[in-house]
């Protein structure tokens, strides 16, 4: 027997009677994994033309959450991960602090280097002392001076379990804009500053972690080296680690997220790609946190024509989606999407996200610059499966056989389209306006309305812009 499988251009959801009123009357908060929540169900591809920390800073900020790729050394990796963490900190663990016997010149010279506006100041023993800001520098000029003579002695502090709440009504009672975090014994444990306070209040819905940093996940392999590179990328502060592999159903997967539950116990991971209900069944028994469905839609991805396996992507997702459910696991559909109308139909066909890649990779927040040729502007994306992105691994690990495993994906150019947020809003906007012509209110109402209609090539043209 031959099973039907179909993908996006195969259908359509089917409009219903709405009370929406307006299309910013809808939620768009979901599950990117058992653990983690967002506010909106996008999620950047683990490639190296789309996700490292630029990428993933732009998508927490944004309510979703970017995944940096594995294709870098595990050092580099793990740096990609503390460049999100460190951004928009709301406690910042680790302050630029300066002694108070050293000089007004040496304070100058960490503030200029750190690019901060002021320091924490201590004194021999370690305990906060004072606080030097540009406002005790402006009219000193002598810049031999001690820093004990001129700082702030009196400094209003906090101790480090405080509360954002609380010390945002200290820092307006007092007027202050950076409040330091100290323990009883004086050592200086954090700082929390005005600025990354009111960053936070422009970004409300942003992801964050407990502690106020921005989320992130990161990819690993199935190699001997996993452990250390999951070691590498948890020490850093990542979220979710996601095992990334083309086919995610085998004895590998099942090994490598057994040994992470037993070597870091209750961390968030994703395991993928799969595309049956049996894959997710055993996935989930074998303790993941979520799920990557998608087999061979991508943009870049050559696996259906090299391999002649995969699944269209609607139906992996809607077999997988319900398989998923009884496990109440989340499961990110990845691949395909082309347009907003394709990440409507992921969400309706029952996915709690969804990821991309190479409508990313034309932005301003993707690794690698823009070039301009017969007026137009591209930038490079390439399949991680492509001949040259395995060519390039292999300098990674420091391999200099010939690249041998036959390729599953292409590398080519997709148009520049400026800066990430325009596609964003390109994409969230279609996206409410399906669920409006569903009546849904949220994604799971969405999920219950939809109805899906097979259509015929004539319907898709007439589908089409034909003027
Ligand atoms: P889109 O369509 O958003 O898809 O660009 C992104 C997803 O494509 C997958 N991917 C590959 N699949 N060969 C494949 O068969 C490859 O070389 C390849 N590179 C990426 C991956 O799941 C990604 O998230």
């Amino acid at each position: 027997m031959i099973k039907e499988g179909l993908s996006f251009d195969d259908v359509l959801l089917v409009p219903r009677r709405s009370g929406i009123l307006s299309r910013k009357d809808v939620f768009l908060g979901t599950r990117f994994s058992r653990g983690i929540s967002l506010e909106l169900p996008l999620v950047s591809a683990n490639m190296d033309t789309v996700t490292e920390a630029k990428m993933a800073r732009f998508m927490a900020e944004v309510g979703g959450i970017g995944v940096i790729h594995r294709f870098l050394s595990i050092e580099d990796q793990a740096e990609e991960v503390r460049k999100v963490k460190r951004a928009e900190n709301i406690i910042i663990e680790d302050p630029y602090t300066i002694n108070e016997e050293s000089t007004i010149a040496e304070a100058r010279k960490l503030m200029a280097d750190f690019g901060v506006s002021g320091l924490l100041v201590k004194d021999s023993k370690d305990s906060l002392s004072g606080i030097l800001t540009h406002r005790d520098l402006l009219f000193d000029g002598n810049d031999s001076k001690k820093i004990r003579t001129v700082m702030t002695k009196k400094v209003i502090f906090a101790p480090p379990k405080i509360t954002i709440e609380k010390a945002k009504k200290i820092m307006h009672e007092h007027r202050i804009e950076k409040l330091p975090l100290v323990a009883r014994s004086g050592k200086i444990k954090g700082l929390i500053t005005l600025k990354d306070i009111l960053k936070k209040t422009e970004n409300p819905r942003s992801s964050k972690d407990k502690k106020g940093r921005l989320l992130v996940a990161a990819a690993v392999g199935v190699k001997e080296e996993t452990e250390a590179r999951a070691r590498a990328l948890l020490d850093a502060g990542v979220d979710v680690v996601v095992i990334d592999v083309a086919h995610g159903h085998s004895a590998k997967v099942f090994h490598t997220l057994k040994m992470l539950r037993k070597k870091f116990g209750d961390i968030e991971v994703i395991a993928g790609n799969v595309a049956t209900p049996s894959a997710v069944r055993d996935i989930a028994k074998a303790g993941a946190s979520g799920i990557k469905v998608g087999i061979g839609p991508g943009a870049a991805c050559t696996t259906r024509v090299i391999a002649g396996v995969g699944i269209p992507q609607i139906t992996a997702i809607i077999e997988c989606a319900k398989a998923a459910r009884r496990f109440k696991i989340p499961i990110i559909a990845d691949g395909g999407v082309k347009n907003s109308g394709d990440l409507s139909k992921a969400l309706a066909a029952g996915a709690d996200s969804v990821m991309i890649g190479s409508l990313f990779s034309g932005t301003d927040e993707a690794p690698g610059e823009y070039v301009i040729e017969n007026g137009a502007a591209y930038k490079f994306y390439r399949g991680m499966a492509s001949y040259e992105a395995g060519k390039d691994k292999q300098d990674i690990d420091g391999t200099k056989d010939k690249f041998s495993r036959t390729p599953e994906g292409k590398s080519g150019r997709v148009h520049y389209r400026g800066p990430a947020k325009n596609v964003i809003s390109e994409l969230t906007g279609g996206l409410r306006s399906s669920m409006s012509y569903l009546g849904a209110h949220n994604l799971d109402q969405f999920r219950k309305n939809a109805e899906f209609i097979k259509i015929t090539g004539s319907g898709y043209i007439e589908g089409t812009a034909r003027n």
